[in-house]
């Protein structure tokens, strides 16, 4: 049986860790998706097109490969430009194929994103939800942050995030909303360790509960 495992949640949850530390431990190829909405929002930028015209961002979804490698993609305008480009139609589409063909890989796959357990991959084996509260999601980014030598103040970040998080749940298309089937994670009291330690036990009790043997 190909393991599938969809990691969803709203910014600065911690889900990417988490992903990555599950393909780690269960021996699966990662895709953090939402770097592929970031590209997109960054090919806009580059071009000097307008995120919100559905147009130039769908036209931005043929960035090179290359830009996937951008450090800068890791910045917060980016997400925020990201954010914006994501709630078109086309581009949804235009990025689709390409997460649903990770999934389906041979070996197994664990992606994160905010619509994975919904439309990426609505068969996923298991469906984490991670989640934490705005206050501690907002100081972990700020730290992020201050090591990466950038200096946001806290209350900046926080709105930041509330502004992405009313986006991301908001939207017509794939919004970010828990899977019926998924388990809930919620992280707000929880290190990057304890974290990843809480979702193997999660994931380690759903396979259980499938009858699925992790090699
Ligand atoms: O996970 P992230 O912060 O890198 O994602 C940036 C933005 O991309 C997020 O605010 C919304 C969008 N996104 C999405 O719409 N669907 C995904 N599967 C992943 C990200």
């Amino acid at each position: 049986m190909n393991l599938v495992i969809a990691v969803d949640g709203p910014t600065a949850s911690g889900k990417g860790t988490i992903a990555r530390g599950l393909a780690a431990h269960y021996g699966l190829s990662h895709l953090d998706t939402g770097l592929l909405y970031r590209a997109v929002g960054r090919q806009v930028a580059l071009t000097g097109g307008d995120p919100d015209d559905p147009l130039d961002a769908e036209r931005a979804t043929a960035f090179p490969a290359i830009l996937l490698d951008d450090p800068f993609l890791r910045d917060e305008a980016v997400g925020a430009l990201a954010s914006r480009v994501s709630v078109h139609k086309g581009v949804r589409a235009a990025l689709l194929q390409r997460q649903r063909d990770f999934a389906r890989q041979p070996g197994g796959a664990v992606l994160d994103g905010r619509d994975i357990g919904t439309v990426v991959a609505p068969d996923a084996t298991v469906k984490l939800f991670v989640t934490a509260s705005v206050e501690a999601r907002a100081a972990r980014r700020h730290a992020e942050m201050l090591r990466r030598g950038q200096d946001i103040p806290l209350e900046t970040i926080r709105a930041d995030l509330a502004a992405r998080d009313a986006r991301d749940r908001g939207r017509a298309e794939a919004p970010l909303v828990e899977a019926v089937d998924a388990i809930l994670l919620d992280n707000s009291d929880l290190d990057a360790r304890q974290s990843l330690a809480e979702a193997i036990r999660l994931v380690d009790a759903a396979l259980a509960r499938h009858g699925v043997r992790p090699d």
